[in-house]
């Protein structure tokens, strides 16, 4: 009987448990993928958050902001949430973990937020932007349009070009300060920005200005403000309540913008527009727009219109390199024995050929560590991405709509992945063979399919133009200025301190 019940119980049992597996493989047939991708996954931890303007109160500690991100991170691990007002954001720390936001699920983190303080300058849609529009179709096509421009292969013409249109600026420059009657006070930032948009107008464009050019002068003030203003946080981004307060500085922005492509417009693209033969032969970037705008039955939305837009904020990247230009002529102002160890390579390169060019990139391993040091200390998360479905990060829930920033400045300061982080070093690049490494956790320019456009542009005419600035004159410190560049952040105001220059001559072998 025992024997029997034991018998009938186990029966029992397998028709139980075939029932259940049945049942439970039916549910999650007829669930949702993204219930069952869900499953298991834990709510991203968040600190104490004050009614409205939620976690913003901790971001204001630190000079540089993101500080109080390793501050929360040594108490709630490497994702956590935070609401910056009314935005809920995800800060997603170290290498793996950022790695599956833009390698692994890159398609779910495509998009961006939208703040309308951003939105003022491409006419009221994030999406004329490059870098604030959603992903889409035009996006990509943006993309690869840019792409044989931004990164020019070594033997192309368009390296070439770009090489051609570099030496010709950098010799302006040199010109300009040798011309100078007193080289005590420089400011080297307003020069470089002149050098440097010309070197984008030149390159993309097929034209330059002169220095002395009024209207040209405004473009490039009104560029530099708005690069300041994209890298500066600002309040109106988290609390839209705060909007009408607001209304004056978005009147200047759009002020700013709307001046860019009057110029771009009158200067440049409607004489070109006008000109333009179907089937010509493309030579820069302005003729690949027309050539692809002009295309009939487009199925991306792309036209003249987003074209000039492209135009515009490519065309802007001018001033993203020479504040990183400026700001790490700052870090070495202070730093003779960096000044000695570049000017060694810049003339042993001089000697050799008689310029810097950018085939010399190889020959100058220190001046390239010294653009990876600053890069470093500068970089920052300050351009997000946007889950645009629900999914997850390292077994964290990230509800669709979330604000995901990808911490960089720690990763870039971590005391577990780099000696003394705080201390400029550019040697902390160079191998024991001399050689120049780059860790794979320095991640300035971010990766996968929203990575930056210009990291090309800013290693080649960085390394360039810093090399061939201190293969003619040392730079020192103004008295009484202080150089203390900003850290985690591009920007530079648009006045910003100056230099003394002395210059000095090719020393001998
Ligand atoms: C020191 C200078 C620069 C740094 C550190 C930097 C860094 C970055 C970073 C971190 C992103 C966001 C990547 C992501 O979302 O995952 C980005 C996006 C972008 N950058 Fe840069 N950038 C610099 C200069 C430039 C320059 C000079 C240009 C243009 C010539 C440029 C063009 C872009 C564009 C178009 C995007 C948006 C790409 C997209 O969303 O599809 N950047 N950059």
């Amino acid at each position: 009987m025992e024997f029997v019940f034991s018998s009938l119980t186990y029966l029992l049992l397998i028709v139980l448990t075939a029932v259940l597996l049945f049942l439970i493989r039916d549910e999650l047939k007829t669930k949702p993928v993204d219930d069952v991708v869900n499953m298991g996954l834990v709510d991203a931890p968040a600190p104490k958050a004050w009614p409205i303007i939620g976690h913003l109160y901790l971001m204001a500690r630190y000079k540089v902001p993101y500080r109080v991100f390793d501050e929360i991170m040594a108490d709630l691990g490497s994702v956590f949430r935070m609401d910056l007002g009314s935005v809920p954001c995800v800060v997603v720390n170290g290498l793996n973990n950022i790695r599956e936001v833009i390698m692994i699920k890159g398609d779910h983190f495509d998009s961006r937020p939208s703040f309308r303080r951003f939105n003022q300058l491409f006419k009221g849609d994030k999406n004329n932007s490059l870098a604030f529009c959603d992903w889409s179709q035009l996006q990509k096509t943006r993309r690869e349009l840019l792409r044989a421009h931004t990164f020019p292969n070594a033997t192309s013409n368009m390296y070439a070009r770009l090489d051609k249109c570099l030496k010709t600026e950098l010799t302006e420059i040199t010109d300009t300060i040798d011309g100078m009657a007193d080289t005590g006070c420089v400011d080297l930032k307003n020069i470089l920005l002149h050098s440097c948009a010309n070197v984008f107008m030149s390159y993309f464009c097929s034209t330059r200005f002169s220095r002395t050019y009024g209207r040209f002068r405004e473009f490039i003030r009104n560029f530099d403000d708005v690069f300041y203003e994209v890298n500066m946080g600002s309040p109106c981004d988290f609390l839209p309540g705060l909007t009408p307060l607001y209304s004056w500085h978005f009147r200047k922005i759009r002020a700013w913008s709307s001046k860019i492509r009057e110029f771009m417009e009158t200067e440049i693209f409607n004489a070109r527009k006008a000109a333009w033969t179907p089937g010509t032969k493309p030579v820069d970037f302005v003729d690949n727009l027309l050539d692809a705008a002009m295309q009939p039955d487009r199925d991306d939305r792309f036209d003249l219109d987003t074209g000039l837009f492209s135009l515009e904020d490519i065309i802007g990247g001018h001033s993203a390199i020479t504040n990183f230009i400026v700001k790490t002529l700052g870090f070495l102002v202070d730093r003779p024995d960096v000044q000695r160890r570049i000017q060694e390579e810049a003339d042993a390169v001089i000697r050799a050929s008689g310029s810097i060019g950018l085939a010399d990139r190889p020959h100058m391993p220190y001046t390239e560590a010294v653009v990876y040091e600053s890069l470093r200390l500068i970089a920052s998360p300050i351009v997000p991405h946007l889950a645009n479905r629900d999914t997850s990060v390292d077994g964290v829930r990230i509800p669709k709509g979330t604000t995901v920033f990808l911490n960089n400045y720690s990763l870039h300061m971590s005391t577990e992945l780099w000696t003394n982080p705080e201390h400029y070093s550019p040697e902390r690049f160079i191998n024991a063979e001399g050689r120049l490494e780059k860790p794979e956790y320095f991640i300035p320019f971010s990766g996968g399919k929203r990575s930056c456009m210009g990291y090309k542009l800013v290693q080649l005419l960085s390394f360039c133009t810093i090399g061939t600035l201190l293969s003619k004159y040392t730079l020192m410190p103004v008295e009484d200025v202080s150089y203390a560049v900003p850290k985690g952040n591009l920007a530079l105001p648009f006045v910003t301190f100056p230099f003394r220059i002395r210059p000095r001559s090719l020393k001998k072998q």
